[in-house]
Protein backbone atom coordinates (compact mmCIF):
# COMPACT_ATOMS: atom_id res chain seq x y z
CA UNK A 1 0.00 0.00 0.00
CA UNK A 2 1.22 3.50 -0.84
CA UNK A 3 2.41 5.54 2.07
CA UNK A 4 0.97 9.07 2.33
CA UNK A 5 3.24 11.88 2.91
CA UNK A 6 1.66 14.87 5.44
CA UNK A 7 2.34 17.95 5.46
CA UNK A 8 1.30 19.20 9.08
CA UNK A 9 0.61 23.10 9.65
CA UNK A 10 0.25 24.22 13.17
CA UNK A 11 2.12 22.33 15.96
CA UNK A 12 -0.30 23.72 18.68
CA UNK A 13 -2.31 22.07 21.17
CA UNK A 14 -4.08 19.96 18.47
CA UNK A 15 -1.14 19.83 15.77
CA UNK A 16 1.56 18.16 18.78
CA UNK A 17 -1.84 15.44 20.01
CA UNK A 18 -1.86 14.72 16.55
CA UNK A 19 2.07 14.06 15.69
CA UNK A 20 1.61 11.88 19.14
CA UNK A 21 -1.22 9.66 18.18
CA UNK A 22 0.02 9.51 14.84
CA UNK A 23 3.38 8.04 16.49
CA UNK A 24 1.19 5.85 18.61
CA UNK A 25 0.17 3.84 15.41
CA UNK A 26 2.98 2.69 12.89
CA UNK A 27 0.83 0.47 11.16
CA UNK A 28 -1.48 3.72 9.57
CA UNK A 29 0.39 4.28 6.04
CA UNK A 30 1.73 7.80 6.95
CA UNK A 31 4.16 9.97 8.12
CA UNK A 32 5.04 13.14 8.98
CA UNK A 33 7.39 14.59 6.40
CA UNK A 34 7.41 18.62 7.17
CA UNK A 35 5.55 20.43 9.43
CA UNK A 36 5.02 24.68 9.14
CA UNK A 37 4.95 26.65 12.26
CA UNK A 38 4.96 30.44 13.33
CA UNK A 39 7.56 31.36 15.58
CA UNK A 40 11.12 30.46 14.82
CA UNK A 41 12.37 30.76 18.12
CA UNK A 42 9.76 28.42 20.49
CA UNK A 43 11.73 25.60 21.75
CA UNK A 44 9.62 21.86 20.01
CA UNK A 45 9.67 18.38 21.11
CA UNK A 46 10.28 17.26 17.76
CA UNK A 47 13.58 17.14 14.95
CA UNK A 48 14.10 20.68 13.84
CA UNK A 49 14.80 19.13 10.71
CA UNK A 50 11.00 18.29 9.89
CA UNK A 51 10.10 21.93 10.79
CA UNK A 52 10.10 25.04 8.25
CA UNK A 53 8.08 28.23 8.20
CA UNK A 54 7.09 28.82 4.65
CA UNK A 55 3.11 27.01 3.83
CA UNK A 56 3.52 27.77 0.12
CA UNK A 57 6.74 25.82 0.08
CA UNK A 58 4.60 22.71 1.62
CA UNK A 59 1.65 23.08 -0.42
CA UNK A 60 3.84 23.19 -3.56
CA UNK A 61 6.41 20.06 -2.41
CA UNK A 62 5.73 17.24 -5.10
CA UNK A 63 6.15 14.83 -2.61
CA UNK A 64 3.38 16.37 -0.10
CA UNK A 65 -0.26 13.72 -0.72
CA UNK A 66 -1.76 15.58 2.00
CA UNK A 67 -2.44 18.62 3.90
CA UNK A 68 -3.16 18.41 7.80
CA UNK A 69 -3.96 22.29 8.88
CA UNK A 70 -3.73 22.77 12.72
CA UNK A 71 -3.91 26.33 12.76
CA UNK A 72 -5.70 29.10 14.69
CA UNK A 73 -5.67 31.45 11.63
CA UNK A 74 -9.12 31.61 9.93
CA UNK A 75 -7.68 33.73 6.60
CA UNK A 76 -4.53 31.39 6.40
CA UNK A 77 -6.53 28.33 6.86
CA UNK A 78 -8.61 29.28 4.22
CA UNK A 79 -6.12 30.27 2.00
CA UNK A 80 -4.38 26.80 2.29
CA UNK A 81 -6.91 24.50 1.41
CA UNK A 82 -8.00 26.25 -1.62
CA UNK A 83 -4.02 26.04 -2.71
CA UNK A 84 -4.41 22.43 -1.81
CA UNK A 85 -7.14 21.29 -3.20
CA UNK A 86 -6.21 22.79 -6.48
CA UNK A 87 -3.22 20.97 -6.39
CA UNK A 88 -5.70 17.92 -5.92
CA UNK A 89 -4.02 17.45 -2.03
CA UNK A 90 -6.59 16.07 0.16
CA UNK A 91 -7.17 18.05 3.19
CA UNK A 92 -7.59 17.54 7.05
CA UNK A 93 -8.73 20.27 9.39
CA UNK A 94 -9.96 20.96 12.58
CA UNK A 95 -11.05 24.73 12.07
CA UNK A 96 -14.50 25.07 12.96
CA UNK A 97 -14.83 28.47 12.39
CA UNK A 98 -13.41 28.40 8.55
CA UNK A 99 -14.81 25.58 7.45
CA UNK A 100 -18.51 26.58 8.95
CA UNK A 101 -18.04 30.49 7.76
CA UNK A 102 -17.29 29.18 3.46
CA UNK A 103 -18.87 25.21 3.84
CA UNK A 104 -20.97 25.95 1.06
CA UNK A 105 -17.83 27.14 -1.76
CA UNK A 106 -15.92 24.51 0.39
CA UNK A 107 -18.03 21.79 -0.96
CA UNK A 108 -18.10 23.34 -4.32
CA UNK A 109 -14.10 23.04 -4.27
CA UNK A 110 -14.05 19.38 -3.53
CA UNK A 111 -16.57 18.87 -6.48
CA UNK A 112 -14.42 21.35 -9.10
CA UNK A 113 -11.01 19.46 -7.91
CA UNK A 114 -12.70 15.36 -6.73
CA UNK A 115 -10.37 15.73 -3.87
CA UNK A 116 -11.79 15.61 -0.57
CA UNK A 117 -11.56 17.94 3.06
CA UNK A 118 -12.34 15.64 6.18
CA UNK A 119 -13.06 18.12 9.55
CA UNK A 120 -14.47 15.47 12.13
CA UNK A 121 -11.74 16.93 14.80
CA UNK A 122 -14.00 20.59 14.32
CA UNK A 123 -16.96 19.57 15.89
CA UNK A 124 -17.14 18.09 19.15
CA UNK A 125 -13.13 16.83 19.54
CA UNK A 126 -12.83 13.10 20.30
CA UNK A 127 -16.41 12.23 19.39
CA UNK A 128 -17.15 10.96 16.04
CA UNK A 129 -20.16 13.26 14.92
CA UNK A 130 -19.69 14.13 11.14
CA UNK A 131 -19.10 10.61 9.77
CA UNK A 132 -21.69 9.06 12.04
CA UNK A 133 -24.40 11.30 10.41
CA UNK A 134 -23.03 11.55 6.89
CA UNK A 135 -22.50 7.76 6.65
CA UNK A 136 -24.95 6.23 9.31
CA UNK A 137 -28.30 8.73 8.88
CA UNK A 138 -28.59 9.35 5.19
CA UNK A 139 -31.91 8.01 5.53
CA UNK A 140 -32.83 8.96 8.55
CA UNK A 141 -35.31 12.06 8.90
CA UNK A 142 -33.48 14.03 11.82
CA UNK A 143 -36.08 16.14 13.75
CA UNK A 144 -33.59 17.26 16.06
CA UNK A 145 -29.47 17.60 16.85
CA UNK A 146 -28.97 19.02 20.25
CA UNK A 147 -25.99 18.97 22.92
CA UNK A 148 -23.14 20.54 24.55
CA UNK A 149 -20.63 20.95 21.86
CA UNK A 150 -18.10 23.52 23.54
CA UNK A 151 -15.23 21.70 26.37
CA UNK A 152 -14.24 24.84 27.62
CA UNK A 153 -17.43 26.66 28.67
CA UNK A 154 -18.79 23.63 30.01
CA UNK A 155 -15.86 23.02 32.12
CA UNK A 156 -16.10 26.98 33.30
CA UNK A 157 -19.65 26.30 34.24
CA UNK A 158 -18.79 23.32 35.81
CA UNK A 159 -15.76 24.22 38.04
CA UNK A 160 -17.91 27.49 39.19
CA UNK A 161 -21.15 25.59 40.23
CA UNK A 162 -19.21 22.70 41.82
CA UNK A 163 -16.06 23.96 42.93
CA UNK A 164 -17.09 27.84 43.90
CA UNK A 165 -13.83 29.17 41.38
CA UNK A 166 -14.78 32.14 39.94
CA UNK A 167 -15.31 32.95 36.39
CA UNK A 168 -11.73 34.44 35.69
CA UNK A 169 -10.08 30.94 37.35
CA UNK A 170 -12.26 28.75 35.90
CA UNK A 171 -11.50 30.33 32.31
CA UNK A 172 -7.84 30.41 33.34
CA UNK A 173 -7.75 26.63 34.30
CA UNK A 174 -9.64 25.66 30.92
CA UNK A 175 -6.47 27.77 29.49
CA UNK A 176 -4.16 26.00 30.67
CA UNK A 177 -5.79 22.59 30.38
CA UNK A 178 -5.67 23.39 26.30
CA UNK A 179 -9.39 22.90 25.76
CA UNK A 180 -9.84 26.90 24.83
CA UNK A 181 -9.46 28.76 21.53
CA UNK A 182 -6.48 31.29 21.68
CA UNK A 183 -9.36 33.74 21.75
CA UNK A 184 -11.92 33.14 24.93
CA UNK A 185 -14.11 35.14 23.30
CA UNK A 186 -15.44 32.39 20.66
CA UNK A 187 -15.99 29.58 23.87
CA UNK A 188 -17.74 32.32 26.36
CA UNK A 189 -19.38 34.02 23.67
CA UNK A 190 -21.28 31.01 22.36
CA UNK A 191 -19.55 31.49 18.78
CA UNK A 192 -17.70 28.07 18.70
CA UNK A 193 -20.82 25.66 19.37
CA UNK A 194 -22.53 27.99 16.94
CA UNK A 195 -19.50 27.20 14.03
CA UNK A 196 -20.37 23.68 14.86
CA UNK A 197 -23.95 23.91 14.45
CA UNK A 198 -24.18 25.28 11.21
CA UNK A 199 -21.54 22.57 10.44
CA UNK A 200 -23.69 19.70 11.44
CA UNK A 201 -26.57 21.60 10.13
CA UNK A 202 -25.23 21.27 6.76
CA UNK A 203 -24.70 17.55 7.20
CA UNK A 204 -27.87 16.58 8.63
CA UNK A 205 -30.73 18.58 7.25
CA UNK A 206 -28.82 19.11 3.49
CA UNK A 207 -28.50 23.08 4.41
CA UNK A 208 -25.64 25.28 4.67
CA UNK A 209 -27.00 28.27 7.32
CA UNK A 210 -24.23 30.99 7.42
CA UNK A 211 -23.18 30.78 11.25
CA UNK A 212 -24.55 34.56 11.35
CA UNK A 213 -28.17 33.60 10.80
CA UNK A 214 -27.83 31.46 14.21
CA UNK A 215 -29.34 33.06 17.02
CA UNK A 216 -26.63 32.46 20.04
CA UNK A 217 -25.08 34.47 23.37
CA UNK A 218 -22.74 32.89 25.62
CA UNK A 219 -21.81 32.20 29.58
CA UNK A 220 -19.69 35.81 29.66
CA UNK A 221 -23.20 37.68 30.98
CA UNK A 222 -23.76 35.19 33.70
CA UNK A 223 -23.85 36.32 37.24
CA UNK A 224 -23.66 35.42 40.95
CA UNK A 225 -27.60 35.86 40.84
CA UNK A 226 -27.74 33.33 38.00
CA UNK A 227 -25.75 30.64 39.55
CA UNK A 228 -27.71 31.35 43.21
CA UNK A 229 -31.28 30.73 40.98
CA UNK A 230 -29.24 27.82 39.22
CA UNK A 231 -27.94 25.87 42.83
CA UNK A 232 -31.41 27.35 44.98
CA UNK A 233 -33.53 25.27 41.98
CA UNK A 234 -31.98 21.57 41.58
CA UNK A 235 -30.70 23.02 38.37
CA UNK A 236 -27.25 23.23 36.54
CA UNK A 237 -26.30 26.20 33.63
CA UNK A 238 -25.26 24.64 30.72
CA UNK A 239 -24.16 26.38 27.01
CA UNK A 240 -26.83 24.45 24.52
CA UNK A 241 -26.39 24.24 20.52
CA UNK A 242 -29.92 23.23 19.05
CA UNK A 243 -31.08 22.38 15.82
CA UNK A 244 -34.93 21.55 15.73
CA UNK A 245 -36.30 20.59 12.61
CA UNK A 246 -41.01 20.86 12.69
CA UNK A 247 -43.05 21.42 9.67
CA UNK A 248 -40.27 22.73 7.25
CA UNK A 249 -39.32 25.22 9.94
CA UNK A 250 -35.82 24.95 11.35
CA UNK A 251 -34.91 26.77 14.56
CA UNK A 252 -31.65 27.37 15.73
CA UNK A 253 -30.22 28.56 18.64
CA UNK A 254 -26.98 28.36 21.33
CA UNK A 255 -27.69 29.83 24.58
CA UNK A 256 -27.32 28.88 28.39
CA UNK A 257 -29.88 26.23 29.31
CA UNK A 258 -31.16 25.71 32.69
CA UNK A 259 -31.23 21.63 33.01
CA UNK A 260 -32.88 19.35 35.80
CA UNK A 261 -31.59 15.67 36.96
CA UNK A 262 -33.80 14.68 34.27
CA UNK A 263 -31.79 15.89 31.54
CA UNK A 264 -29.20 14.14 30.38
CA UNK A 265 -27.41 17.06 29.77
CA UNK A 266 -27.37 17.70 33.30
CA UNK A 267 -24.69 14.41 33.94
CA UNK A 268 -21.97 15.87 30.88
CA UNK A 269 -19.30 17.73 32.85
CA UNK A 270 -15.70 19.44 32.62
CA UNK A 271 -14.67 19.09 28.95
CA UNK A 272 -17.07 16.46 27.75
CA UNK A 273 -19.47 17.42 25.34
CA UNK A 274 -22.76 15.84 23.92
CA UNK A 275 -24.27 15.36 21.06
CA UNK A 276 -27.92 14.02 20.94
CA UNK A 277 -29.82 12.88 17.62
CA UNK A 278 -33.29 12.57 17.39
CA UNK A 279 -34.81 10.96 14.10
CA UNK A 280 -38.02 9.27 12.87
CA UNK A 281 -36.40 5.84 12.53
CA UNK A 282 -34.33 5.55 15.19
CA UNK A 283 -35.20 7.51 17.81
CA UNK A 284 -33.30 9.28 20.31
CA UNK A 285 -28.87 8.89 20.23
CA UNK A 286 -26.54 10.07 22.46
CA UNK A 287 -22.71 10.34 21.69
CA UNK A 288 -20.82 11.88 24.85
CA UNK A 289 -17.01 12.30 25.34
CA UNK A 290 -13.99 14.48 25.38
CA UNK A 291 -15.25 17.17 23.45
CA UNK A 292 -11.38 19.15 23.31
CA UNK A 293 -8.10 18.82 24.11
CA UNK A 294 -5.02 17.47 22.66
CA UNK A 295 -4.65 14.06 21.96
CA UNK A 296 -8.83 13.64 22.08
CA UNK A 297 -8.73 16.47 18.78
CA UNK A 298 -5.58 14.55 17.65
CA UNK A 299 -7.20 10.71 17.38
CA UNK A 300 -10.03 12.43 15.17
CA UNK A 301 -7.43 14.01 12.91
CA UNK A 302 -5.68 10.72 12.65
CA UNK A 303 -9.14 9.27 11.92
CA UNK A 304 -10.09 11.39 8.82
CA UNK A 305 -6.05 11.01 7.46
CA UNK A 306 -7.28 7.28 7.94
CA UNK A 307 -10.43 8.23 6.12
CA UNK A 308 -8.62 9.84 3.06
CA UNK A 309 -5.99 6.95 2.95
CA UNK A 310 -9.07 4.48 2.42
CA UNK A 311 -11.14 6.74 0.38
CA UNK A 312 -13.62 7.97 1.96
CA UNK A 313 -15.22 11.62 1.39
CA UNK A 314 -18.44 13.16 2.47
CA UNK A 315 -21.69 12.11 1.20
CA UNK A 316 -23.51 15.77 1.61
CA UNK A 317 -26.98 15.11 2.14
CA UNK A 318 -29.45 16.52 -0.56
CA UNK A 319 -30.78 20.25 0.96
CA UNK A 320 -34.46 20.19 2.54
CA UNK A 321 -36.59 22.86 1.79
CA UNK A 322 -37.16 24.94 5.35
CA UNK A 323 -37.30 28.33 6.83
CA UNK A 324 -36.08 29.77 10.00
CA UNK A 325 -39.04 31.02 12.34
CA UNK A 326 -39.67 33.12 14.97
CA UNK A 327 -39.97 30.66 17.51
CA UNK A 328 -41.53 31.42 21.16
CA UNK A 329 -39.26 30.47 23.64
CA UNK A 330 -38.96 29.73 27.46
CA UNK A 331 -36.42 31.92 29.41
CA UNK A 332 -35.74 33.21 32.80
CA UNK A 333 -34.62 37.09 31.86
CA UNK A 334 -32.45 38.63 34.84
CA UNK A 335 -33.05 42.41 34.59
CA UNK A 336 -32.69 45.24 37.19
CA UNK A 337 -34.79 48.79 37.42
CA UNK A 338 -33.02 50.23 34.72
CA UNK A 339 -34.29 47.64 32.12
CA UNK A 340 -37.47 46.49 33.62
CA UNK A 341 -39.10 47.49 30.38
CA UNK A 342 -38.23 44.19 29.28
CA UNK A 343 -41.29 42.41 31.09
CA UNK A 344 -42.99 44.27 28.52
CA UNK A 345 -41.77 42.09 25.85
CA UNK A 346 -42.78 38.85 27.20
CA UNK A 347 -46.03 36.62 25.27
CA UNK A 348 -47.10 35.00 28.77
CA UNK A 349 -45.16 35.58 32.11
CA UNK A 350 -45.21 32.36 34.63
CA UNK A 351 -43.10 33.68 37.63
CA UNK A 352 -41.80 37.91 37.96
CA UNK A 353 -39.52 38.42 41.02
CA UNK A 354 -38.64 42.01 41.77
CA UNK A 355 -35.49 42.44 43.99
CA UNK A 356 -33.86 45.67 45.41
CA UNK A 357 -30.75 45.17 42.89
CA UNK A 358 -31.86 42.49 40.78
CA UNK A 359 -35.01 40.96 39.50
CA UNK A 360 -36.23 37.96 37.15
CA UNK A 361 -38.98 37.13 35.02
CA UNK A 362 -39.70 33.60 33.88
CA UNK A 363 -41.98 33.56 30.37
CA UNK A 364 -42.01 32.80 27.10
CA UNK A 365 -41.09 35.08 24.66
CA UNK A 366 -40.30 35.41 20.46
CA UNK A 367 -36.75 34.71 19.70
CA UNK A 368 -36.31 38.32 17.75
CA UNK A 369 -37.59 40.28 20.83
CA UNK A 370 -35.56 38.32 23.07
CA UNK A 371 -32.39 38.91 20.40
CA UNK A 372 -33.14 42.82 20.97
CA UNK A 373 -32.73 42.73 24.80
CA UNK A 374 -29.41 40.37 24.54
CA UNK A 375 -26.96 43.33 24.37
CA UNK A 376 -28.28 45.53 27.00
CA UNK A 377 -26.12 45.32 30.02
CA UNK A 378 -27.11 44.10 33.16
CA UNK A 379 -29.74 41.77 31.30
CA UNK A 380 -29.33 38.12 30.86
CA UNK A 381 -31.37 35.23 29.59
CA UNK A 382 -31.23 31.71 30.17
CA UNK A 383 -33.41 28.54 28.19
CA UNK A 384 -35.74 27.11 30.47
CA UNK A 385 -35.69 23.57 29.66
CA UNK A 386 -38.42 22.15 31.41
CA UNK A 387 -41.82 22.82 32.08
CA UNK A 388 -42.40 25.70 34.38
CA UNK A 389 -44.41 24.11 36.19
CA UNK A 390 -42.54 21.62 36.97
CA UNK A 391 -40.13 24.12 38.51
CA UNK A 392 -40.68 25.15 42.18
CA UNK A 393 -38.95 28.40 41.81
CA UNK A 394 -37.62 29.53 45.34
CA UNK A 395 -37.40 33.34 45.24
CA UNK A 396 -34.07 34.43 46.04
CA UNK A 397 -33.41 37.56 48.17
CA UNK A 398 -30.36 39.71 46.44
CA UNK A 399 -27.99 41.77 48.64
CA UNK A 400 -25.10 42.24 46.47
CA UNK A 401 -24.33 44.61 43.86
CA UNK A 402 -25.13 43.38 40.40
N1 LIG B 1 -7.53 23.06 21.22
C1 LIG B 1 -8.53 22.24 21.03
O1 LIG B 1 -8.93 21.47 21.91
C2 LIG B 1 -9.24 22.22 19.70
C3 LIG B 1 -10.31 21.31 19.52
C4 LIG B 1 -10.92 21.24 18.28
C5 LIG B 1 -10.51 22.07 17.25
N2 LIG B 1 -9.49 22.97 17.44
C6 LIG B 1 -9.07 23.78 16.30
O2 LIG B 1 -7.77 23.33 15.90
C7 LIG B 1 -7.02 24.43 15.37
C8 LIG B 1 -5.71 24.55 16.14
O3 LIG B 1 -6.01 24.81 17.49
P1 LIG B 1 -4.90 24.71 18.64
O4 LIG B 1 -5.65 24.73 19.92
O5 LIG B 1 -3.96 23.61 18.34
O6 LIG B 1 -4.15 26.11 18.44
P2 LIG B 1 -2.75 26.55 19.09
O7 LIG B 1 -2.40 25.68 20.22
O8 LIG B 1 -2.86 28.02 19.30
O9 LIG B 1 -1.69 26.26 17.92
C9 LIG B 1 -1.73 26.93 16.70
C10 LIG B 1 -0.56 26.52 15.87
O10 LIG B 1 -0.67 27.13 14.59
C11 LIG B 1 0.55 27.77 14.26
N3 LIG B 1 0.25 28.92 13.38
C12 LIG B 1 -0.64 29.92 13.60
N4 LIG B 1 -0.64 30.76 12.54
C13 LIG B 1 0.26 30.29 11.66
C14 LIG B 1 0.73 30.72 10.41
N5 LIG B 1 0.26 31.83 9.82
N6 LIG B 1 1.70 30.00 9.78
C15 LIG B 1 2.19 28.88 10.35
N7 LIG B 1 1.78 28.38 11.56
C16 LIG B 1 0.83 29.10 12.19
C17 LIG B 1 1.15 28.18 15.58
O11 LIG B 1 2.54 28.35 15.39
P3 LIG B 1 3.54 28.68 16.62
O12 LIG B 1 3.66 27.38 17.36
O13 LIG B 1 4.79 29.06 15.94
O14 LIG B 1 2.89 29.75 17.39
C18 LIG B 1 0.81 26.96 16.45
O15 LIG B 1 1.74 25.95 16.26
C19 LIG B 1 -7.92 25.66 15.50
O16 LIG B 1 -8.59 25.86 14.28
C20 LIG B 1 -8.92 25.26 16.59
O17 LIG B 1 -10.17 25.91 16.42
C21 LIG B 1 -8.86 23.05 18.64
Amino acid sequence: MKRYNIGLIGFGCVGQGFYEVLKANPSIPAQITKIVVKDASKERAVDRNLLSFNIDELINDPAIDMVVELIDDVDVAYDILKKSLSLHKPVVTANKKMVAENLSELISLQTLYKTPILYEGAVCGSIPIIQTIDRYYQSENITSISGIFNGSTNYILTKILEQNLTYDEALQEAQENGFAESDPILDVGGFDPKFKLSILVRHAFGHWVHPDQILHWGINKLQNQDFDFAKANGLKIKLVAKADYKNGSLSLTVAPHFVNAQDPLFYIDNENNVVIIDGEFVGRQTLAGKGAGSHPTGLAVLSDVKAIIYGTAYHYKIPLEFIIPDSVIDVYVRYDATTDFVVELFESISEKYVGKQSSYVLGSIKLNQLKSILNIDNVNAIVMTQEKKELQTTKLTYSYAS
